[in-house]
């Protein structure tokens, strides 16, 4: 990482003990050569107090002076021979957060040089504290990788484009800065911690000095959207808060945009909402809404519906009980094409693809791998709504295939009109539409590029699937495949393989 933390020079640890002073730690690198001027000198672990700040329990009183006082010269640091996994234990555990880990990492590696095999193991005392401290911070790795929340800044003029706060329990912003780095392409980033900040600048990471609690406030409208859905989808009937507790431990609440609404939503759940607690949102749903005029200043519409044959479309019966077909929407000729399933509800009321719940996780999913929702083709496999209903609503029926073979033609014909360099299948359907019954499955092809009557293909999984995961760790893992997908689909337009980065 650029500007790398923690260069600090290291205390004279030897000087220090022998004038009964604490030998200071800030990092893993100033403990390790603290730890092996100590190990040179054979100083048992019982004789070291580590510390981790300078000034703590008044003892670095005189430490200057403990420090300038000269001593023998240190045998060379190669001295000490650790194993890989050894050091790979030693340096995940230095980033649990608690001031004996120093003392806990120099006793096993003090036991380890005088023959103590048994110290790495988790049946050891010592070796299972280890090994707690490196679940621990592992633990805290793959939730910040889950629970870190971006929010878009599109108004500012300068990076970063999308910023996040978050409140680590161990040190690990630096491990998981690179995750983030190779999840969002191009568009840059900063995460804000109270220890530390690390910015993205879309080449290159960089380290920030920490920041205050509401540094990644900004209004964001993709965030007002999800909020909308999350309420819409919330079930007070089937609520279980065991459940939601486990899936989401409250300390990830506050910081989750849905956190700020679920206290209400479950208050209104226990005030005797259960039976009718969606009955408010279901009443004032729109009726059906008969588009006039297309084109206009909306999104352009795209190759299906160029003569409105589209909109007479009679090749199967999905035509019956849908308010009008959808056409694509984007710029025809677009190098990159993506296909959705069907128009969803409010798809179907609006006549334009993806502009639901699912079109709000594709367009964030679009805005993090770098690319702008109008430089691309938006369009499905099957063009009109096909729906049963469910009380007041109209629930997403999957199309048959006849209904996706029926419809092919008006995928046909926009493929061949724009002629794009890569187009990516969302969801199986999608791909089956693509590719033909004989072509590869959605498991077999996910995030694979397949080169398909000279064009590239490539298969992610459908916007509303991450919708529908229960968790919020599988719902950004989902995000991030796509995420990846989109943007090797963008190196793919761009004439590389995409295998590079
Ligand atoms: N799902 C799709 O597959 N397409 C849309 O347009 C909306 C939701």
């Amino acid at each position: 990482m650029a500007g790398a933390a923690n260069k600090l020079t290291p205390p004279d640890a030897v000087a220090a003990v022998s004038a009964g002073q604490p030998v200071l730690a800030q990092c893993f690198e100033q403990w390790r050569d603290a730890a092996r001027q100590l190990l040179a000198h054979d100083i048992a672990p019982h004789a070291v107090q580590w510390i981790s700040r300078p000034g703590d329990g008044d003892l670095l009183a005189g430490i200057d002076d403990a420090v300038a006082r000269p001593r023998a010269p240190c045998p060379a640091a190669g001295a000490v021979q650790l194993p890989r996994r050894l050091v790979d234990l030693l340096q995940t555990a230095a980033r649990f957060r608690a001031d004996a880990r120093w003392a806990l990492l120099y006793r096993v590696v003090w036991r380890w040089r005088r023959g103590e095999r048994d110290v790495m193991s988790a049946a050891d005392p010592d070796g299972a504290r280890l090994h707690a401290m490196v679940k621990a911070v592992q633990r805290e790795q793959h939730d910040m990788h889950a629970y870190v929340r971006f929010r878009e800044r599109p108004e500012a003029a300068e990076a970063p484009r999308f910023v996040a706060w978050y409140e680590p329990v161990h040190d690990v912003l630096a491990q998981v800065a690179p995750h983030f780095a190779a999840r969002m392409g191009g568009a840059t980033w900063m995460i804000a911690t109270p220890e530390a900040t690390v910015m993205w600048d879309g080449a290159a990471l960089h380290s920030l000095p920490p920041r205050m609690r509401g540094a990644a406030d900004v209004d964001d409208a993709g965030e007002a959207l999800w909020l909308t859905y999350y309420r819409s989808i919330f079930n007070p009937a089937r609520l279980n808060r065991r459940l939601l507790h486990s899936h989401i431990p409250a300390r990830f609440w506050k910081n989750l945009p849905e956190g700020a609404v679920v206290p209400a939503m479950l208050a209104q759940a226990a005030a005797g909402a259960r039976r009718t607690g969606q009955a408010p949102g279901v009443a004032e749903r729109p009726g059906s809404v008969v588009r006039i005029a297309a084109g206009g200043a909306g999104p352009r519409r795209g190759g299906g519906d160029g003569d409105g044959a589209l909109a007479q479309c009679r090749r199967c019966e999905l035509w019956r009980h849908a308010t009008q077909a959808v056409d694509g929407a984007g710029p025809a000729t677009a190098p990159i094409m993506l296909v959705g399933e069907q128009p969803g509800d409010q798809e179907d009321l609006a006549g334009l693809p993806f502009v639901g719940p699912a079109g709000a996780v594709l367009e964030r999913a679009l805005a993090l791998a770098g690319l702008a929702r109008d430089a691309v083709y938006i369009t499905n496999a099957v063009k009109h709504f096909k729906w049963e209903p469910r009380g007041k609503r109209r629930l997403h029926k999957t199309p048959a295939q006849q209904e996706v073979d029926a419809c092919r033609v008006w995928l046909e014909r926009e493929i061949e009109r724009g002629q794009p360099a890569v187009v990516v299948a969302l969801g199986a359907t999608a791909l089956k539409a693509v590719l033909g019954d004989a072509g590869a499955t959605l498991k077999q092809a996910l995030g694979r590029p397949l080169r398909h009557q000279g064009r590239w293909v490539l298969a992610l999984y459908h916007p509303s699937y991450v919708l529908r995961l229960p968790d919020a760790a599988a719902r950004q893992q989902a995000l991030d495949v796509i995420v990846a997908g989109l943007a090797r689909a963008r190196q793919l337009r761009d004439g590389r393989d995409g295998r590079d980065g």
